[in-house]
């Protein structure tokens, strides 16, 4: 269940500063025709259909042969609504020598499979292979469409079983997959029928997909079926009808925005840890969430550990949350529930066969939580089904309707290819050894602003550190990556930028999706993004990134991998991965939504996950006043912080998911890198890293949180005893902090305050883990 973890590694680097740096303004201030609005006539396709396909990948053993991009109609899909189109699908993923079963993982068959619009008839499964994105058409969604004779798990499958109940990838391990604008339509389907088996771990996400099932009375529609795995990201999903919306068991994962219309039951939650909901919308279901499943003890299986809910709107349903029954001392099942609108809901929580916890009607559920609440340095736990005090949220994080802003992966729906420019185009060659620097710093120079600026598939190395100007769009393909290094990222005493996202008080837009910062080992000295940009007044969230990911080490490109590092310790100085992965600076503002900061404990490419020892100094540093939304982010095996807040403010973090390094204590932090004062906390964890720890910060709100610490010097014999580490949050005297549904694995003090425990694990268990229902400090 520890197995988690992945990666790779590389940076870029550059400096095209001076020329295009702190003026931008929203887009075009660095290009005499500004880029405004697209160019897509009414009856173009989306622009990923027509754009020229030359990604290549660059560390497959056949890169001139391997196809990145495949549209199905290529492989024979007809896309007419009657022909069965499984086989031309499955032909389009697998072709290539992908990997499948026996594989476990790769980093070097990425896949990029595009549906046209059309309806896909499919009889059984279409099987996502490792490194896949299914994208259909955003401007106008195909349609897979389950035939009558329908047979199988589901019409995606993520994650096979195989006869014995074995899988072709280990769930916990099953990264870098989205699947992206499609219509899941089941209705032919007289018997049972499931859109999507996602189950995943991170670097993953389902975007912008409506579920079409049955109403009829007893039907067997579900739209999601989520087992296992340690997850994660999803959003934008409409569900419409069925008799589960969504089955959910995971570690834990993050949602946003999700409508239920007229199901049994919306959300089936069957296991975790602990997850975030925000804004799901409830229509006309008999049941919102179903909580019921599992072992209420510490014994048996692990029942619904964690749910957040914040900005849900529920309407014309029975019960919300139908829940087992809870007490302290046992599987709390804690339930956070924020700014919940509820109209014609008699019940707002329920004990199964039971008593009403909450009585709902027409109302709002302002702050309330289920488990048990702490406040300052106070040791006592108060065990509560109730209202607790109002969940502090910084104005600046709210949209008009006083939700927390929300803000979709960005598509360019609008744009056509013409609206783009390739850097592979252009001169950059992504072949993984020629040093891009130079070509894309000319691509931003002389583009950014005026042209989205379009990464085909590829490893883009850099040797100095590339600036991406505000009002700059960048758009990867498959997690395109910019590698830094060379000599300008071995420093530890002076740590430099690969990417560097704006400059010291630059603002405008900035979006990124689709892409994969990091460095190749060697790299002490680099900070793999530098983040600097600011919203303009008035757009919330103009400055982020989606679906980009921090993936440091344990990739081919990177060599971090086993040859070099394993975990006997004898790749010494070359297994230094980077100095800091992700640094928001004072100035900067950032809508971060499903990003992995991973430093790789295992390889990638060797089969059976092999561990690796592999040294980051710092996770994500925020020194930001915010706003900052980090919507499903998780920071992992970074040696002195996964996260840490130093005279920040005004921050939105849910959920934030973060995993200690395995071969800790042993050295303890800082080592084998040194303090560095202005990138570390006052005060070092003792033996372990710090998954939280937040100086001098205020305004800072975590709604969810999962931090786990598995291992002692790679041994597991602490579980046993559930002190693997004995202190993980740390807060000083900030103030107008509320940490809620923190979830801790294996930690003795789940919560310090100035380096002294305040919160007991053993006050708090909650099946596998330990859960905090709410912790504030004025
Ligand atoms: C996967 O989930 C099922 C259903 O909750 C559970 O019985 C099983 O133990 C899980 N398997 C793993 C490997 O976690
Ligand atoms: C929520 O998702 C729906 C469906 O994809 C989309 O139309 C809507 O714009 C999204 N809303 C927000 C606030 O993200
Ligand atoms: C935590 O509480 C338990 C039970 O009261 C106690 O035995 C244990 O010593 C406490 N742990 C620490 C580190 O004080």
């Amino acid at each position: 269940m520890f197995h988690n973890t992945l990666c790779n590694a590389v940076i870029v680097a550059s400096t095209l500063l001076g020329l295009l740096s702190s003026t931008a303004f929203g887009l075009g201030s660095t290009c005499s025709s500004p880029l405004t609005q697209g160019s897509a006539a009414a009856s173009d396709p989306f622009w990923m259909q027509n754009i020229a396909h030359q990604g290549l990948a660059a560390f497959n053993s056949n890169p001139s042969g391997y196809k990145v991009f495949r549209n199905v109609k290529d492989y024979g899909a007809k896309g007419d609504g009657s022909t069965d189109d499984t086989a031309a699908i499955n032909a389009a993923i697998s072709d290539g020598g992908r990997c499948g079963q026996g594989c476990d993982s790769t980093t070097t068959q990425p896949a990029l499979v595009y549906f046209p619009p059309g309806s896909y008839k499919v009889s059984s499964p279409l099987i996502t292979l490792y490194q896949t994105q299914l994208i259909g058409d955003a401007r106008t969604p195909p349609t897979l469409l389950a035939a009558s004779s329908w047979s199988g798990i589901a019409l995606i499958d993520a994650d096979p079983y195989l006869a014995g109940g074995a899988q072709d990838y280990v769930n916990q391990n099953n990264f870098f997959r989205s699947v992206r604008n499609f219509v899941i339509d089941l209705r032919a389907v007289a018997g049972g029928a499931t859109g999507i088996h996602w189950q995943v771990s991170q670097a993953t996400s389902l975007i912008n997909i409506v579920f079409q099932m049955s109403t009829a009375a007893g039907n067997q529609h579900q739209g999601i079926f989520m087992e296992n795995g340690s997850g994660g990201f999803l959003g934008d999903l409409v569900f419409n009808g069925g008799n589960i919306g969504a089955t959910f068991g995971n570690q834990q994962f993050t949602v946003r925005n999700v409508t239920f219309n007229n199901a049994n039951t919306a959300i089936n939650a069957i296991w975790n840890w602990g997850w975030t909901f925000q804004r799901v919308t409830i229509n006309n279901c008999q049941i919102g969430f179903d909580l019921t499943q599992g072992s209420t003890s510490n014994t048996g299986a692990q029942g619904v550990g964690a749910e957040a809910i914040i900005d849900a709107v529920v309407t014309n349903t029975p019960t919300f949350i139908l829940s087992s029954a809870p007490s302290s001392g046992h599987l709390q099942g804690s339930i956070v529930l924020n700014n919940i609108q509820l109209t014609n809901v008699p019940i707002a929580v329920g004990v199964a066969g039971g008593a009403t916890v909450l009585a709902g009607g027409t109302t709002h559920i302002d702050s309330w939580a289920q488990g048990n609440v702490y406040h300052g340095t106070s040791q006592s736990a108060t065990f509560t089904q109730g209202n607790i005090a109002s969940i502090s949220k910084a104005s600046v994080l709210l949209d008009s309707t006083g939700r927390i802003v929300s803000k979709s992966h960005p598509q360019y729906t609008g744009y056509a290819p013409g609206d783009f420019v390739s850097v592979r185009s252009h001169g950059a060659k992504g072949d993984g050894h020629t040093d891009d620097t130079a070509a894309i710093q000319s691509i931003l120079a002389q583009y950014a602003g005026c042209k989205i600026i379009f990464f085909d598939a590829g490893t883009y190395i850099v040797s100095n550190t590339i600036t991406i100007p505000a009002g700059t769009q960048v758009v990867g393909e498959v997690w395109s990556q910019v590698v830094g290094t060379g000599s300008q990222f071995t420093d530890y005493n002076n740590p430099r930028p690969v990417i560097q996202v704006g400059t010291a008080g630059s603002t405008g837009t900035v979006e990124i999706t689709d892409m994969i910062f990091t460095t190749r080992g060697p790299a002490a000295g680099a900070i793999i993004v530098e983040w600097n940009v600011h919203d303009p007044s008035g757009q919330q969230a103009a400055a982020g990134a989606w679906d980009t990911h921090l993936i440091i080490g344990g990739t081919a490109q990177s060599s971090l991998q086993r040859t070099q590092c394993p975990t006997s310790g004898s790749g010494g100085n070359n297994c230094f991965a980077d100095f800091l992965g992700l640094h928001l600076t004072s100035g900067a503002s950032a809508y971060l939504e499903g990003m992995w900061v991973w430093l790789a404990d295992h390889d990638l490419d060797s089969g059976g996950s092999t561990q690796i020892s592999l040294w980051s100094g710092r996770g994500i540093l925020s020194e930001s006043q915010g706003p900052v939304w980090l919507i499903g982010t998780a920071s992992e095996h970074h040696i002195n912080y996964q996260y840490f807040l130093k005279g920040a403010a005004n921050h939105y973090i849910g959920l934030a998911q973060t995993e200690t390094p395995y071969f800790q204590p042993n050295p303890v932090p800082p080592s084998p890198f040194i303090t560095n004062t202005a990138y570390d906390p006052t005060t070092l964890n003792t033996g372990n890293a710090w998954a939280l720890t937040v100086q001098s910060s205020q305004n800072i709100l975590v709604f969810g949180a999962g931090f786990y610490s598995f291992f002692s010097n790679y041994n597991t014999a602490c579980q046993s005893s559930q002190n693997c580490q004995n202190q993980i949050v740390n807060i000083d005297s900030s103030s107008t902090i509320g940490i809620y549904s923190l979830t801790t694995v294996d930690t003795t003090w789940q919560l310090s305050v100035n380096n002294q425990g305040v919160i007991n694990r053993s006050l708090n268990p909650n099946g596998f883990a330990d859960t905090v229902s709410a912790w504030t400090r004025n």
